[in-house]
């Protein structure tokens, strides 16, 4: 992060409220005769005092750059047909999904932590949605897709991907979060970056068709059904039980994300939405869903993905991710170039319903600032939060803490311990601190 960017003062846009065709014209036929540069620069400086602007004249001497014309002003551009499909800048190319080394022993077991540390609002693009699978990701052909639905219901059906594109469809923005997200902090392993720290974390606009619009379509038992068993196409044979209150609710399955096709690595052509639950339950490449009267107790539930207590009894069917925040800039590996003036800015959200509020602290919890919430603030969707800062240069900790509407407040992690002791892998909402060193390094510290 550059904190001298971001320095108020600065008049970073006005060079260009200054270079207006006209007096353009007039600097390339003057500037025939003389070195360029040169003249660009006294032009430049008559012009911006004549209009007082002495400011402006000063910042120009500093950065004489902004006197010349770069050779991309000077040549023909590329064809829209060079790139179909679009893509980020190529000076964007750090800005990748990232594996954590060791993490898993086989490539397909795989996790790809989305950068946190460079998005912007709460959609992440989908090309760096993180990714987490069980043994690896799949190509489906749509055209053989099929999508059964069975057990308790009237009449069981099979969908092809055509069917279910003409049913009633919904968009909805939720985020998708991993149990596992954190886990690595559980055991005090204080992971360098917020993309490994939180970044089993992405958000999206989903697109598809309500679980209620088809279970309605089968003709479901309202009396006996319980709960819903889905069952991904992978080779993991992944499966999960869902609630069947919590499919009625907002559960859905999609094969929308962001605008167009849900990407491979995300479950093309078809994966199962549940907002607020963890991210297991969003069953990919979905093949079936059952209708039962009991919880299904499948390898994904019975031993995976459950809470290991202080008394060492495991606590199963924890799906709902509870109040979480983050600050994502200025985080882990960054590096404060310059005192002054921070817009520090992250990502809240909780399961149950959505964000009310979240406070910052840049003195490791002593005391605490409400930043401001940027709209949209949706429920079980991510929300953006951003809150000045001027940083006098002393070393500091920042950290936020996110309330919902329910009341419920992110704990610490001395609090979240003293209930879920430290052997646990999943579901960790503690709240987060980045260390500000003298020196301007953030680095990840447990307080
Ligand atoms: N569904 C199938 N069929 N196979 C999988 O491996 N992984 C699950 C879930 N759904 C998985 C799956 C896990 S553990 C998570 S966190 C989410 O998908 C990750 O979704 P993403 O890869 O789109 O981020």
């Amino acid at each position: 992060m550059q904190a001298s960017e971001r320095k108020p003062g600065r008049i970073r846009k006005a060079p260009e409220n200054f270079l207006e065709p006209s007096f353009l014209q007039t600097l390339r036929k003057e500037g025939m005769n003389q070195g360029r540069r040169d003249f660009l620069r006294k032009a430049f400086l008559a012009a911006t005092a004549a209009m007082g602007a002495p400011a402006l004249a000063a910042a120009a001497e500093g950065d004489p750059d902004i006197l010349n014309l770069p050779e991309w002003s000077k040549i023909l551009g590329n064809p829209v047909a060079m790139r179909p499909y679009g893509m980020p800048s190529k000076y964007e190319a750090n800005l990748v999904r990232r594996e954590s080394p060791g993490l898993a022993s086989v490539p397909q077991a795989s996790v790809a932590f989305t950068p946190l540390q460079g998005m912007f609002g709460i959609i992440t693009p989908s090309g760096l949605h993180f990714e987490r699978h069980h043994q690896g990701w799949v190509d489906i052909d749509p055209a053989r897709h099929r999508l059964m639905l069975n057990g308790l219901v009237k009449r069981p059906r099979v969908y092809t991907m055509d069917d279910l594109l003409r049913l009633p469809s919904v968009s909805r923005i939720h985020w998708l979060e991993c149990g596992a997200n954190g886990a690595m902090e559980w055991g005090n392993v204080a992971v360098p970056t917020v993309q490994y720290t939180h970044g089993m974390l992405s958000g999206s606009e989903f697109t598809g068709v309500l679980l209620s619009t088809l279970l309605d379509d089968a003709g479901f038992d309202r009396e006996k059904a319980k709960y819903l068993l889905a069952e991904g196409a992978d080779g993991s044979s992944m499966t999960r039980t869902i609630d069947i209150d919590r499919a009625l609710d907002d559960a859905m399955v999609a094969y929308g994300m962001n605008g167009e096709m849900l990407r491979p690595e995300n479950g093309y052509p078809l994966r199962l939405v549940v907002p607020g639950v963890q991210g297991v339950s969003w069953v990919k490449w979905l093949r079936r869903l059952e209708v039962g009267d009991q919880p299904y107790a499948t390898k994904d539930e019975a031993s995976h993905y459950v809470d290991l207590m202080p008394d060492g009894m495991m606590r199963q069917y924890t799906s709902i991710h509870e109040a979480k925040s983050v600050i994502t800039s200025p985080s882990g590996g960054q590096l404060l170039m310059d005192k002054g003036y921070f817009n520090v800015t992250g990502l809240a959200w909780t399961g149950r319903g959505s964000i009310r509020k979240v406070d910052v602290s840049f003195d490791g919890g002593r005391n605490w600032r409400t930043a401001r919430l940027e709209n949209p603030i949706l429920p079980k969707a991510l929300t953006r939060f951003n809150i000045d800062w001027v940083w006098d240069g002393s070393p500091a900790i920042l950290q936020s803490r996110a309330v919902d509407s329910t009341g419920y407040v992110q704990p610490t992690y001395t609090q979240l311990r003293a209930v879920r002791g430290s052997r646990s892998v999943y579901h960790n909402n503690a709240i987060q601190s980045w260390s500000i060193a003298d020196s301007g390094e953030v680095s990840n510290v447990h307080v």
